[in-house]
């Protein structure tokens, strides 16, 4: 494909009033990731000379997310037309195509929009290609109106349209890409003279063809450009998002015993072979290495797991975690912003937080890392090839040093140096015969 020139137009001024939210409609999250960052990197991938995002005002918050956009204001929503015009001012020297997506539309695809955009150079240099699907169930998507070689003659939108339109099941996406030599040229001759009051873009498609341009659709998926205006309908969103990173992980090489109870990020990355059990949700920032086992209802988040280790059953794993190879995290084991070396062991019943464990250390059930005074949260490093009794209690800031044991049951708040044996319990005290009696006097 020759590099076209390419700006790209999103909008995110609608109020999204639907979420009953506090949070802008465009920064609630699908995969671990707000709808505009989808929307953003999807079109990012065309490497576009400018990208403008339109917001309305008191969204400060949504431009935040958006550092490499050009930001402009819609003061008030009069439309989707009006919107993409408060992007000419960002435009006026740019020559090429302009697409325009929606910021609540995060399912388009990165090859969808390339696609999209070559279909304007298929040699008869359309003025605006269209998204556009069929439905069985078209509700209240703008209609296509095609002639008899398929070409697009106009978009009405359904509140506008007869009932004769309305019959017709090819909608509009939403998504376009036009000349960009037109495009701000048609949007100042629209009008808002229809049945909502407002601008819409879509009528930008009848100009052309009344100035003997040629107009086209371009099929596409419906779930691609179905916008989210519910939570009900996020949560579709989120499914159909969940499916596709199952089957991204599978393809290259992941095993899944049940996919549909594996709850992945966009940005989860797996080596090959890695084995996930039921029931495993990873939050953002996660990386798992080759032959990897997660075993199931672990919760994994921000953490890089290095290769042939095996985590839970119900292990959790904590944002700023580094975990080499050959690890074994098991059972209700909580690790915390820790870095566990080469073949370290943790198998039960744990916390491990603000620390390093060097390799092939073994922490015993139920040790606990006291890594908060009330106050300050303080570091403990346990040296290589260590030996932590069960339900010990490493006091922070301590050291233990490599190879040391630290007796079962011991409180440790000193260092320990390397190759001692530290143990803080008290001695075992025995009186013969006092248990027998003691249960001889409650049977009588
Ligand atoms: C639009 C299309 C419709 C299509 C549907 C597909 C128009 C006129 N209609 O309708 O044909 O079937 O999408 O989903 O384009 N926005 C602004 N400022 C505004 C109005 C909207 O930024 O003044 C943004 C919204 O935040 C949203 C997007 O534009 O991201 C689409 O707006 P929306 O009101 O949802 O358009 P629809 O009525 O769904
Ligand atoms: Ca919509």
């Amino acid at each position: 494909m020759t590099q076209l020139n390419v700006a790209v137009i999103v909008l995110a001024a609608g109020k999204g009033s639907r979420m009953e939210s506090e949070i802008p409609k465009v920064l609630h999250v699908l995969a671990g990731k707000s709808m505009l960052a989808h929307v953003l990197d999807s079109a990012s991938s065309l490497e576009p000379e400018h990208l403008v995002l339109v917001i309305g005002p008191d969204m400060s918050s949504v431009a935040e997310v958006a550092s490499e956009a050009a930001i402009v204001i819609q003061h008030t929503p009069l439309g989707t037309g009006h919107a993409v015009k408060q992007a000419q001012e960002k435009l006026n020297d740019f020559k090429g195509d302009i697409l325009v997506l929606f910021g609540d539309s995060p399912l388009i695809t990165a090859d969808t929009i390339q696609r999209l955009v070559a279909a304007r150079h298929d040699g008869t240099n359309p003025a605006v290609v269209v998204c556009g699907f069929n439905s069985a169930d078209p509700k209240t998507y703008g209609r296509l109106i095609t002639n008899e070689v398929g070409e697009l003659e106009s978009i009405i939108e359904f509140h506008d349209a007869n009932s004769d339109q309305r019959e017709i099941t090819l909608c509009n996406g939403g998504v376009m890409v036009v000349d960009g030599e037109i495009l701000f040229e048609f949007l100042s001759q629209i009008s808002a003279d229809n049945n909502k009051g407002e601008y819409y873009l879509t009528d930008i498609v009848a100009l052309a063809r009344k100035n003997g341009r040629v107009c086209r659709v371009f099929t596409c998926k419906e779930e691609e450009v179905s916008g989210i205006n519910t939570r009900v309908q996020l949560a579709e969103a989120e499914s159909i998002m969940q499916g596709r990173l199952r089957e991204r992980a599978m393809a290259s090489g992941v095993s899944m015993i049940d996919p549909d109870s594996v709850f992945l990020c966009s940005d989860t990355l797996f080596g090959r072979d890695v084995i996930l059990e039921p029931n495993i949700f990873f939050g953002p920032g996660v990386s798992i290495g080759e032959r990897c086992r997660i075993r199931a209802f672990s919760h994994i988040e921000g953490t890089d797991v290095a290769s042939d280790s095996t985590i839970g059953p119900y292990a959790r794993l904590r944002p700023g975690s580094e975990v080499g190879s050959g690890v074994q995290i098991g059972n209700f084991v909580e690790i915390k912003a820790a870095s566990l070396e080469t073949g370290v062991k943790v198998n039960h019943l744990t916390y491990i937080g603000d620390a390093r464990v060097g390799a092939y250390a073994n922490v015993g059930a139920g040790t606990i890392t006291c890594n908060y005074d009330g106050i300050s949260k303080h570091r403990t490093d346990i040296g290589k090839g260590a030996f932590i009794g069960s339900n010990s209690s490493l006091i922070a800031p301590v050291t233990i040093g490599d190879g040391a044991i630290i007796g079962a049951g011991s409180a440790i708040n000193r260092d320990v140096p390397s190759g001692a044996l530290a143990v803080t319990r008290s001695k075992q005290a025995e009186k013969g015969g006092w248990a027998r009696r003691f249960f001889g006097l409650r049977k009588s």
